[in-house]
């Protein structure tokens, strides 16, 4: 029997069941009305056409950060200056092409991230978008404590399970790390003092790395730093990780057999990836009403 309270609970979950799919991230979201939108961002990533922009891009759109104020820490200064540059530059283009600022800056790095993956070499995904920028100064995913560099498994495990991120994006995510270069300073301590590093590597970055100085001299990631390859796994299945993060996936745990996997089969990285940076994509987006689509990415509407 459909008695008054059975009636509002149907009603409710209607309700509720309508905001979900309205509100939840959609590949099409800007389709119908701006669909200059996208290829706008495409085009200005790809006329700029530097391994410096891409590499940012991909690094920013993990770390938010760079849509607040730059942080004095170790991480936020590496490239933040240039990263706010280039965000302004894609962002003025979409604002012209749209013909007012419709698109999220939000939005526009999970496309921007996207579109420099491409690039440089890999794979392709189609992104999830509707994002809507914070009002306040930081977004959200950057109230989360990001990893150190020095975490060992189980603290990067920890780290991302409570972003409700897995084992399998935590070891394809780091993949991009098949990208950019890391300060002295950062890697300091592996090189010197790690057990679980093959020596000639080692040697090689203490030639650039002095035990003290030097502590922004940069050292890539993997040998193939401008590519979107599988190297850094190669890498890491040779003890050739830079950071202690990095090797922590290959060092006798329970991510071994991925990072092998991933270093001898390109499809296997290439469509994870994709799934990690959807699913890193949707943690947490402002939708619908919520926050605002900033006019300035580096500040708040007022
Ligand atoms: C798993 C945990 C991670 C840790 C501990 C970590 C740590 C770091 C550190 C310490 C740097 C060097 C920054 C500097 O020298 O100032 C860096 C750079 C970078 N990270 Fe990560 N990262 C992680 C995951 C990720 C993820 C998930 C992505 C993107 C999907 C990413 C993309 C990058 C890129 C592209 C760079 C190079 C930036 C450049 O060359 O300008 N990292 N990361
Ligand atoms: C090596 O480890 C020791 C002990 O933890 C530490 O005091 C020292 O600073 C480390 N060396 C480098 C170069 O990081």
């Amino acid at each position: 029997m459909a008695s008054p309270t059975h009636f509002l609970v149907v009603v409710v979950l209607l309700l509720l069941g309508v905001a979900t799919t309205a509100f939840s991230l959609s590949p099409n979201f800007y389709d119908k009305v701006y669909p200059q939108a996208l290829p706008a961002i495409r085009k200005v990533v790809e006329a700029d056409g530097s391994l410096f922009t891409s590499v940012v891009m991909v690094h920013s759109f993990w770390i938010p950060h760079l849509l607040s104020k730059p942080r004095k820490n170790a991480r936020g200064n590496l490239n933040s200056v240039r990263g706010f540059e280039v965000v302004d530059q894609i962002k003025a283009e979409v604002d012209r092409v749209c013909g007012r600022p419709v698109v999220s800056c939000a939005d526009i790095l999970a496309v921007a991230a996207r579109d420099s993956v491409v690039a440089l070499g890999g794979p392709t995904w189609k992104v999830r978008l509707g994002r809507r920028d914070s009002t306040r100064a930081r977004l959200d995913l950057a109230n989360t404590e990001l990893p150190s560099p020095s975490l060992d498994l189980p603290g990067l495990l920890n780290n991302f399970r409570k972003q409700g991120l897995n084992r399998r994006d935590l070891v394809a995510l780091s993949g991009a790390h098949t990208l950019g270069v890391s300060r002295c300073s950062i890697f300091r301590n592996r090189i010197y003092n790690a057990t679980n590093i093959d020596p000639a590597f080692a040697k090689q970055r203490r030639a650039t790395c002095p035990r003290t100085g030097g502590n922004t001299n940069l050292a890539p990631f993997d040998s193939t730093p401008a590519h979107f390859d599988t190297t850094y796994f190669q890498d890491l299945v040779n003890q050739r990780g830079l950071l202690t993060s990095d090797q922590a996936l290959f060092n006798g745990g329970s991510t071994d057999e991925l990072v092998k996997t991933y270093s001898s089969n390109p499809d296997a990285f290439w469509v994870d990836f994709g799934k990690a940076m959807i699913r890193m994509g949707n943690i947490k987006p402002m939708t619908g009403t919520q926050g605002q689509i900033r006019a300035n990415c580096r500040k708040v509407n007022y």
